[in-house]
């Protein structure tokens, strides 16, 4: 039995940043953000958005397609939560109507667990072949400012639904996993943002594809000229192409450079418009390979590479369905990136400044998202959540 993705839609915020005012404002060259690493906008969430809004705006379409009955497990994987115990995925049930027989749970290690949730599921559509599983993952990525951080915040939601014989994708039970325990990029309790060692955590990104490529050739018939296309966890864009030109090089890969990148570009475009989505970003790689690629994927194998800090990192393969342009959003997304709205330095820095209430008073948000549902106020420390 063929287990996947049977449908895939992702969601962003109604605000961006472009890198170039970011450099004006720093005085720096805005080429090392546009070309040394390879990102033009970033993704700012409005004070009505968040990993909740994002998420139910990601699964929408999924839902209105499948109907709110048909799910019946939400597997929510973030690393930005909006709460120590109670799982953002139940606001998400709420706010898509899901029936109460549905099992949810939030998921977490850093930018991994979507690729945790995603294998979670289809092991419980490969138990019950009637299930349908809905995996949203969903993050705002938040470094201090003026650190080398900064330019490679962002956000971003996008949401699975995991069923048998999948029209989209269906992915294969071969992989390979490598965890070590280390400190390149980390967020204790108490903080908003998030540490990291900058140069140290592309080493390690590095070094965990080497090994994960080595465990899962171990594995599987799979080699590398037998993928298409590859997508890999997207912090900046850049990280990305050198991931990929050191696969290629450890690969002995006969292809000209610009044939590599060909095997990636597709990938990046989603990426590079709204900056790092965390446990999100592997996947909105995937919608942007999807919806930006000319050719026909039908039939092509396409390889993932999924790294959270930490670490823990997995590489596994997926292959292609025939008819899958018929279930794409493309055209959704497309619309709702065109939609958001440019803002100035100091309109960034009010957003990045806005801060949920602390001691229990009543906050009402400004109605600013372009989206379909909305964080409306916080009162005595609960979050209320609307459709628009
Ligand atoms: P930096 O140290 O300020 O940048 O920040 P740099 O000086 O290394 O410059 C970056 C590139 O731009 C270099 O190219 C420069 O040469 C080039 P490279 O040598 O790398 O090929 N450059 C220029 N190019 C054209 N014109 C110019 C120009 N100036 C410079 N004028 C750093 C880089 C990665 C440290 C920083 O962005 C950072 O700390 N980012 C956050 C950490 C990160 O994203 N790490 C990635 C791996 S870890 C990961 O992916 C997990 C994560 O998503 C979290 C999770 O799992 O939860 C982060």
């Amino acid at each position: 039995m063929s287990v996947g993705i049977d449908e895939i839609s992702f969601y962003t915020s109604s605000y961006f940043l472009d890198l170039r005012t970011l450099a004006e404002k720093q005085q720096t060259d805005p080429e090392k953000y546009y070309a040394g690493i390879g990102q033009e906008k970033m993704g700012m969430a409005a004070p009505d958005e968040d990993i909740v809004t994002m998420a139910a705006n990601a699964a929408l379409p999924i839902i209105e397609r499948v109907g709110a009955d048909a799910v019946d497990t939400l597997l929510f994987a973030t690393e930005t939560a909006i709460d120590q115990s109670k799982s953002a995925g139940v606001y998400v049930h709420r706010l898509l109507g899901m029936q109460a027989n549905c099992r949810v749970v939030e998921l977490k290690q850093a930018c991994y667990s979507a690729t945790a949730a995603l294998q979670m599921a289809c092991a419980l559509v490969a138990r019950r072949p009637e299930s349908k599983v809905l995996v949203i993952a969903s993050d705002i990525a938040r470094y201090d400012l003026n650190t080398p951080g900064e330019a490679t915040q962002g956000c971003g939601a996008v949401a699975m639904l995991i069923t048998q014989n999948p029209r989209i994708l269906s992915v294969s039970a071969d992989v390979g996993n490598y965890t070590d325990d280390v400190m390149d990029f980390w967020r204790p309790n108490y903080r908003s943002t998030a540490l990291v060692d900058g140069k140290y955590s592309t080493k390690i990104y590095l070094r965990a594809l080497k090994k994960t490529w080595e465990n899962f050739t171990a594995v599987s018939p799979l080699q590398f000229n037998d993928f298409s296309y590859f997508c890999y966890h997207l912090p900046f864009s850049r990280m990305a192409q050198k991931a990929h030109q050191h696969l290629a090089r450890l690969n002995h890969c006969a292809l000209t450079p610009e044939e590599i990148e060909l095997q990636i570009a597709d990938t990046l475009r989603y990426n590079q418009a709204i900056g790092n989505s965390y446990t999100a970003s592997i996947y909105i790689g995937l919608c942007s390979l999807l919806d930006n690629l000319q050719d026909d994927l039908s039939g092509k194998n396409i390889a993932f590479f999924s790294y959270g800090s930490g670490c823990v990192a997995e590489f596994f393969a997926g292959q292609i369905q025939p008819g899958y342009q018929a279930y794409l959003h493309t055209a959704r997304h497309q619309v709702m990136l065109a939609q958001r709205q440019e803002v100035d330095y100091d309109e960034y820095l009010s957003l990045y400044h806005y801060a949920d209430p602390q001691q229990g008073e009543s906050v009402e948000m400004p109605h600013s998202t372009k989206g379909q549902f909305r964080l409306a106020a916080i009162t005595q420390h609960k979050r209320e959540y609307i459709p628009c």
